[in-house]
C-alpha cells in the first residue's frame, strides 16, 4: 500500500504540512492510516517530502498501531506529481505478481472508511485495476471520469486539463486505486508530464490500462462525503463535520445521550460511559474518559488527561485539564480544574479555580473524598485538601498548604477557622 503525502499543500495557506491538520483530535494522515490499518496491509509506504519528512514520520508512527516494521517512508524530492510519487516507491512493489494488489491512496482523504477500501480490493480484476468514484453535485477541482457510449471507463481528466464539456461531468475520481502488481512499475514508467500542470499524473494510469484492453473497474461510493479530498481549510472543516457526525453516532448507538449533536465536539478516542448525558456546546478532547451516568455540559471543555468517574458532573463554563473527578463529584459552574485529582463525592463550588501554573511550572493539587470547596475559592498549587475538609467562599489557599481532613479553612490567605468559645455566636464568615 502507498499513501501519498509529499505535496506542499499550498492551497491550505497554512504553515502546517497539509496532512497534519487535525480533524476531531487526529491528523488527516492519522485518519487515513487508521482506515488503511483495517485492511491489514503487509507494507505501507508513506511518500513524504524533505520538508515534511520528520513531522510526518513522527505522526505516522504515533498513530500506527499495527506492526511497526510494516510502515516505511520514502522521500519524493522534488514533487513532480501523484504519478511520480508512486514511481518513487515502486521499488517496494517490484516483486509482486499480478495476483497481488497495491492499494494507493492520498493522505488528504480523512473521511474514507475501511469498508470502502475492502470493497475496492474485492473489485480489482486480476492484472487490472479498480478505483473509487463519487458522483458530486459540485465536482469542481476533482478529476472527472471519462466513459465511452457503453459506459466503460476510458480515463480520468484533471479539472485543469478538462474541456468545458468534460467539466460538466459529475462523476469524479476519489483518488483511491487498487492496482495489480506485475506490470505496475512498467506502467508507471510510461507516464508523461504532458499536461496543464506539467506533472506526472497517477490518473493517467487508467488510460494506460484501457489502451491495453485491461479492465478498470469503477466503484461508486454510496456516501460521497467519504470522497472529500482536503485541499483548503474550508474543505477541512467540511471533512471535520463528516468525521464528527460519525463519532457522535457511535456514542449515541452505545447509549450516550447527546442532546444537541450540532454543538457537541467529541474527538476520536474518547470514552463515554452508558447513560452519560452530554449537554449542548461541549468540547471533549481525545483521550478523555467519562464513566457511566455522568453529566457534562452545557458549555464544558474537558481537555487532555481528564477522567470523570461514574456519576460525576461537570457543568456550565467549566474547563478541566488532567483532572480526575471521583465518582459522584460535582463541579457545575464556572471553574478551572487543572492538574488536580479529586476524590469521590466532593463538591467544587461555583467559580473555583485550581491555579496550577506559577508562570514556569505546573503543579499538582489533591482534593480528598467529600471535600467541599466553597464558591470562588482559589487553590494555588501545589496544595492538598483533606477528606471532608471545607474551604470558605472566596478562600485563597496559598501554595504548599495542606488542609487536614475535616478541617475548615477560610479567608485570604486561607487559615484554619478558629474554634469558637462556647456561647460566642460569631459571624457567618468566621470573623
Ligand atoms: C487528485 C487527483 C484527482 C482527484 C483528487 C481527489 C491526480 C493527478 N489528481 O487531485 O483526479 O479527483 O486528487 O482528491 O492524482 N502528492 C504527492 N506528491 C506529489 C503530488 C501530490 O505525494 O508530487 C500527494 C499530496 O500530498 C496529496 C495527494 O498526493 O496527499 C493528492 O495530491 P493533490 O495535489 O491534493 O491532488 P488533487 O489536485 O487534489
Ligand atoms: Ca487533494
Amino acid at each position: 500500500m502507498a499513501i501519498l503525502a509529499a505535496g506542499q499543500g499550498t492551497r491550505m495557506r497554512s504553515p502546517l504540512p497539509k496532512v497534519l491538520h487535525p480533524i476531531c483530535g487526529r491528523s488527516m494522515l492519522g485518519w487515513v492510516l487508521d482506515a488503511a490499518q483495517a485492511v491489514e496491509p503487509r507494507r505501507v509506504v508513506v511518500v513524504v517530502s524533505d520538508q515534511n519528512r520528520e513531522a510526518l514520520e513522527a505522526e505516522a508512527r504515533a498513530e500506527w498501531s499495527g506492526d511497526p516494521g510494516a510502515l516505511e517512508f520514502v522521500v519524493q524530492s522534488p514533487q513532480l506529481g501523484t504519478g511520480h510519487a508512486v514511481q518513487v516507491c515502486s521499488g517496494a512493489f517490484a516483486d509482486l505478481d499480478e495476483d497481488e494488489a497495491v492499494l494507493v491512496l492520498y493522505g488528504d482523504m480523512p473521511a474514507l472508511t475501511p469498508e470502502s477500501l475492502r470493497e475496492l480490493l474485492e473489485a480489482r480484476p486480476k492484472g487490472g485495476a479498480a478505483m473509487l468514484t463519487a458522483i458530486l453535485d459540485d465536482p469542481t477541482g476533482y478529476g472527472r471520469i471519462l466513459r465511452d457510449e457503453r459506459g466503460s471507463v476510458l480515463g480520468i481528466v484533471e479539472q485543469k486539463d478538462a474541456s468545458e464539456q468534460q467539466r460538466a461531468i459529475r462523476e469524479t475520481n476519489v483518488g483511491v486505486y487498487a492496482l495489480s502488481g506485475g506490470d505496475l512499475p512498467a506502467r508507471l514508467d510510461r507516464l508523461t508530464n504532458d499536461n496543464a500542470q506539467g506533472e506526472y499524473y497517477l490518473t493517467d494510469l487508467v488510460a494506460d490500462y484501457v489502451s491495453d484492453g485491461v479492465p478498470v473497474v469503477p466503484l461508486a461510493l454510496d456516501d460521497v462525503r467519504e470522497a472529500a479530498g482536503v485541499n483548503t481549510l474550508s474543505q477541512l472543516s467540511a471533512a471535520r463535520s463528516t468525521c464528527q457526525e460519525r463519532i457522535l453516532l457511535e456514542h449515541l448507538a452505545a447509549g450516550v445521550f447527546i442532546e444537541d449533536p450540532e454543538t457537541t465536539y467529541v474527538d476520536v478516542g474518547v470514552e463515554l460511559g452508558r447513560g452519560t448525558r452530554i449537554l449542548p456546546c461541549t468540547v471533549i478532547r481525545r483521550g478523555v474518559r467519562v464513566g457511566e451516568e455522568c453529566e457534562v455540559g452545557p458549555f464544558t471543555h474537558l481537555r487532555v488527561g481528564s477522567v470523570l468517574e461514574d456519576r460525576a458532573e461537570v457543568g456550565n463554563f467549566t474547563e478541566t485539564k488532567k483532572a480526575r473527578l471521583g465518582s459522584g463529584t460535582k463541579a457545575k459552574h464556572l471553574s478551572y480544574l487543572g492538574d488536580v485529582s479529586i476524590g469521590a463525592g466532593a463538591n467544587i463550588g461555583a467559580g473555583t479555580i485550581v491555579a496550577n501554573y506559577d508562570g514556569t511550572h505546573k503543579h499538582p493539587t489533591e482534593i480528598g473524598d467529600r471535600a467541599f470547596i466553597g464558591s470562588g475559592s482559589v487553590l494555588i498549587a501545589p496544595t492538598q485538601v483533606g477528606e471532608g475538609a471545607l474551604t470558605g467562599g472566596g478562600a485563597v489557599v496559598t501554595r504548599g498548604s495542606v488542609i487536614p481532613p475535616g478541617a475548615v479553612w477560610v479567608g485570604v490567605p486561607a487559615r484554619p477557622l478558629p474554634k469558637r468559645p462556647p456561647g460566642d455566636a460569631g459571624t457567618a464568615d468566621g470573623s
